[in-house]
């Protein structure tokens, strides 16, 4: 079957970042260890794991070094996360080595930032989300907003500043953003956070819907912005999967389709992109 790719797919540079960060770790240190999986990809995390990084739920779980030549490496993840968590890997004497991205850096700079200046600080995205939860250590009291059932927990007046996950899909940060101005605060600074690999990953796939009669989004069912891909194909009207790697593939997913899409989160790597975009063209 005719198969397209979006030309804008996989791997992000914050993503790819961390992955070079741990792997040089891996090379050097004895011990290294990942709060959470560096990256939503079991795959990666795997093959990482394989390599000798380990990962742990809490910093409890990593033994303490016998001597120096052994202490334990933390590497923070491309998500972040709050500040005490830093300092307290400092404190317990580990090595900290942080891979957050830049452009979260960014958000987290600016939440401490707008709090400063007095504002209400929202966060639109998902709390459950690590970036989220990280994010929202930065200034006391931050709201998030995950959907319309939560604007009603807004103060009713003052001055708001309204920023967005990274990864959140801009069509609904601007929804959200749009019902908040409805309850007429004075004043609303809205800095958008959303990232710009996440963007151009959007754009890519509402263009391939276009042409294609079925689209394929592939990356792990925890990843934010695979799902947020998955979910505008859909809004785009075209029949879209959210699949894992290849051998999730179902061949009724193509019956009576000439041509199909593919895409792909930032958190999946090239090898699983193109094995499956091979054997959908022999299919
Ligand atoms: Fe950073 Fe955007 Fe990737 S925030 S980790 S470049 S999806």
């Amino acid at each position: 079957m005719k198969v397209l790719v979006a030309k804008k797919l996989g791997f992000c540079f914050g993503v790819e970042h961390a992955i070079d960060m741990a792997q040089k770790l891996l090379v050097e240190r004895k011990k290294v260890y990942c709060l959470g999986p560096l990256i939503h990809n079991s795959q990666v995390v795997e093959r990482l794991a394989h390599q000798g990084l380990q990962v742990v739920e809490n910093l409890e779980q990593i033994t303490p070094a016998a001597d120096e030549k052994d202490t334990p490496t933390v590497l923070i993840r491309s998500h972040g996360c709050r500040p005490e968590l830093l300092q307290k890997i400092k404190a317990k004497g580990f090595q900290l080595v942080d891979a957050t991205c830049i452009l979260v850096k960014r958000a987290q700079k600016l939440v401490q930032e707008l709090h400063q200046q007095g504002y209400q600080v929202i966060v639109v995205g998902d709390p459950n989300h690590p970036e989220v939860q990280g994010v929202v250590g930065y200034a006391p009291e931050v709201i998030v907003v995950n959907g319309e059932e939560d604007i009603s927990r807004l103060p009713p007046h003052g001055r708001l500043a309204v920023i967005s996950q990274t990864t959140h899909s801009a069509e609904d940060f601007g929804r959200l953003v749009g019902y908040i101005a409805t309850r007429g605060y004075e004043e609303m600074k809205v800095v958008n956070t959303i990232c710009r690999e996440t963007a151009r990953r959007q754009a890519s796939a509402v263009e391939l819907c276009r042409l294609v009669d079925v689209m394929f989004v592939l990356g792990s069912r925890h990843s934010a912005n695979t799902g947020e891909l998955a979910q505008l194909c859909r809004r785009k009207g075209v029949d879209t999967y959210h699949l894992q790697d290849w051998q999730e593939f179902k061949p009724q997913y193509v019956v009576g389709k000439g041509t199909a899409g593919i895409t792909a989160g930032a958190s999946t790597p090239g090898w699983i992109i193109q094995e499956f975009a091979e054997n959908l063209q022999h299919f």
